[in-house]
C-alpha cells in the first residue's frame, strides 16, 4: 500500500467507535491495512495520544466479536492512532492539523490521504471549506461524509456546490454503508451473472416488490439528531431507495463505477412523482408509543414531548420505465420493531389457473424470492411441490442458499469494505453527486409536505409491533401483502424468526377504534 494516512472528524463519537475503528481493525488484521501508516483522530473532546488509543482499545473489546478479538493485533494496530483535540467547525486548528499531519508523515505528502467526516451533519458544509483554506485539500486526498447528504434538495445542491469547489468528484466518497453489505452486492451478481432470472425481471412476470429495513431497537441515545432527521432521511433517502435502484436497475454493459452509477440515477430519475393526493394515499408514518418496559418516542432524551418526527414508514413507489410500470414497490422501515431484518422480496406473478389442491389452505400460486441482507445473508425462493403420497396437494417450500455456504461472510463488515475501496480508490459503491440529488428531488416533496401541513397523519404503534395498521390499508390491493404486513410471515423468513425468537405482538390489531388510539 501508499503512504496511508487518515483522518477522523468526530472521533471521541458514536461512529467512530461502533463502526470505523472496528473496520479499520479488522482491515489491519486482514493485512489490508500495512506499513507506517496514522490514523488521526480530531474531535473537541481533550485526548492526548495515549489516552486516544486506550479509549479506543476498551471500546475494540466493546464492538469486535469475540472470535475477532487478538490482543496483541489490537495492541499493534492502536498504536498507529494518534489524536488532536481541535473543534472542527473554527478555522483556526486547521492550520495545527496541517502541521502535526506533516511531523506524522515526516514532512512528506501522503500518496494516500482519506479524510472520514464522522460528525454531526451540521459541519459537512465547513469542514471541506476549511480544509481548502489550509492548503489540505491536495489532489492525492479523498473525503468520505456520512449519510444524510443534505437535509433536502437545496441543502444537498449547496453541498454539492461546497465539495465540488474544494475536491473533484473522484475525490469524493459518499458513503452508504448497505451499498458495503455483502448480499446488497450479490443482487447484482444474482441478477445479472445467471442467466434464468433476468428474462422474468421485469413487469410480465414481476406483482410487486417489497423492501423492508426494520429494527427491534429505539434511537438509543441519538435523540438530537434523530429529532431532525426522522426515518425518511435516516433510512429511506438513501439505505431504501439504494435497494430499490439495485433490483430495478438495468444491466450496464461494462461494470465499472461510472456505468453502475449511471444507471442507479436512471432508476432514482424514473421514480413516479408523488402528488399531493399520492401523498396521503401512499405513504404511511409513524412513531413508536410506550409499551411494557420500552419508553416511546416522545419519552426519548433528546425528543420534544410533541414531537411528529417519524420512526416509521411505509411507501408504495411506481418506476415509470419500459420493465416496470405498474410494478409497486413497497418499501418500510421502522424503528423499535419485533426483531431487526432486511429483505428485499420479490413477488412473482401468480400461476394462470389453478390445478391442485393446496395443503394446509396454503396456496403457493405465486413464486416469492427473498434476498436477506440481515441478518444470515442468504437468498430462498419460494416454490410449489407436491407434498410425498396419495392425491396432488402442493405446498410451498424454501430453496435456500446461505452465504455461510461461500465459506462464510467475510467478517469485517460493510464499512470495512468501503473504507478499503475508498482506500484503494474504487468509488463504485458511493453515491456520486447527480444521484443524491435525483433521490433528494423525489423525496423533497414529501418532507415540504409534512412542513406545510402539520396535522398530515402520523400513525402511533406500541413500542415491539409492525407499524401502524394503516399501513395495511396503502397495501389494500395486494391481499398477500396486507396480510403479510401483520404477520412476522411478511418478512417470509419463518425459521429465522422462529430461530431469533421473534414474536408477534401487536395490541393495536384487538383495538376496535384504531384511530382514536393511533393517531398522534
Ligand atoms: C444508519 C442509521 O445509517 O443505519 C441508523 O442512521 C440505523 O438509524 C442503521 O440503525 C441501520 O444499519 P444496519 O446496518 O445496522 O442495518
Amino acid at each position: 500500500m501508499d503512504k496511508f494516512a487518515m483522518i477522523i472528524f468526530g472521533a471521541s463519537g458514536d461512529l467512530t467507535k461502533r463502526k470505523l475503528m472496528p473496520a479499520l481493525y479488522s482491515l489491519y488484521r486482514d493485512k489490508r491495512l500495512t506499513g507506517a501508516f496514522s490514523i488521526l483522530g480530531i474531535a473537541r473532546t481533550a485526548y492526548s495520544d495515549e489516552e486516544f488509543r486506550s479509549y479506543i482499545l476498551k471500546e475494540l473489546q466493546h464492538f469486535v466479536k469475540a472470535e475477532d478479538r487478538d490482543e496483541e493485533i489490537m495492541n499493534s494496530f492502536v498504536s498507529h492512532l494518534y489524536y488532536l483535540p481541535m473543534d472542527p467547525a473554527k478555522p483556526d486548528g486547521y492550520a495545527t492539523l496541517r502541521e502535526r499531519l506533516e511531523k506524522l508523515t515526516h514532512d512528506e505528502q501522503p500518496d494516500n490521504l482519506l479524510y472520514y467526516l464522522a460528525t454531526p451533519p451540521s459541519l459537512y458544509g465547513l469542514v471541506p471549506l476549511h480544509l481548502k483554506e489550509a492548503g489540505l485539500n491536495t489532489s492525492g486526498s479523498r473525503i468520505i461524509i456520512e449519510k444524510p447528504f443534505g437535509y433536502d434538495l437545496e441543502s444537498a445542491r449547496e453541498l454539492n456546490r461546497i465539495y465540488t469547489s474544494v475536491f473533484e468528484e473522484r475525490q469524493i466518497y459518499r458513503i452508504d454503508h448497505f451499498l458495503g453489505k455483502e448480499t446488497a452486492q450479490n443482487l447484482l451478481a444474482f441478477r445479472f451473472a445467471n442467466g434464468i432470472f433476468e428474462p422474468l425481471w421485469n413487469r410480465n412476470y414481476i406483482d410487486y416488490v417489497e423492501v423492508t429495513a426494520v429494527e427491534n431497537l429505539g434511537i438509543e441515545d441519538r435523540g438530537g439528531f434523530y429529532e431532525t432527521t426522522g426515518a425518511l432521511r435516516d433510512m429511506v433517502q438513501n439505505h431504501l431507495i439504494q435497494l430499490v435502484a439495485l433490483t430495478a436497475m438495468e444491466p450496464p454493459a461494462i461494470f465499472n463505477a461510472d456505468n453502475f452509477r449511471n444507471e442507479v440515477v436512471k432508476v432514482y430519475d424514473s421514480l413516479m412523482p408523488l402528488d399531493d393526493v399520492d401523498l396521503n394515499e401512499h405513504i404511511v408514518r409513524g412513531q413508536y408509543t410506550a409499551s411494557g418496559d420500552k419508553k416511546g418516542y416522545r419519552e426519548e432524551k433528546g425528543v420534544a414531548p410533541e414531537s411528529r418526527t417519524e420512526t416509521y414508514i411505509a411507501m408504495k413507489l411506481g418506476i415509470s420505465n419500459w420493465r416496470w410500470s405498474g410494478v409497486p414497490f413497497y418499501i418500510r422501515t421502522g424503528k423499535q420493531m419485533p426483531t431487526k431484518v432486511t429483505e428485499i422480496v420479490v413477488h412473482f406473478r401468480e400461476t394462470p389457473h389453478q390445478m391442485f389442491r393446496c395443503a394446509d389452505g396454503n396456496c403457493p400460486r405465486a413464486n416469492k424470492l427473498i434476498l436477506r441482507l440481515q441478518p444470515n445473508e442468504g437468498i430462498v425462493l419460494k416454490i410449489g411441490m407436491k407434498v410425498p403420497g396419495a392425491g396432488f396437494e402442493v405446498r410451498q417450500v424454501m430453496m435456500d442458499f446461505s452465504y455461510d455456504q461461500l465459506g462464510g461472510v467475510p467478517s469485517g463488515d460493510a464499512y470495512a469494505r468501503l473504507i478499503d475501496d475508498c482506500i484503494q480508490g474504487d468509488p463504485t459503491l458511493f453515491t456520486r453527486s447527480d444521484a443524491v440529488e435525483a433521490s433528494w428531488k423525489f423525496f423533497d416533496p414529501i418532507l415540504k409536505y409534512w412542513n406545510q401541513n402539520h396535522d398530515a397523519p402520523l400513525y402511533g404503534y406500541p413500542a415491539g409491533t409492525w407499524g401502524p395498521l394503516e399501513s395495511e390499508a396503502m397495501m389494500h390491493e395486494h391481499q398477500t401483502f396486507s396480510l403479510l404486513m401483520s404477520s412476522p410471515l411478511n418478512l417470509e423468513s419463518e425459521a429465522m424468526m422462529h430461530e431469533h425468537g421473534a414474536e408477534w405482538t401487536n395490541p393495536c390489531k384487538n383495538l376496535t377504534n384504531t384511530d382514536q388510539y393511533c393517531e398522534l
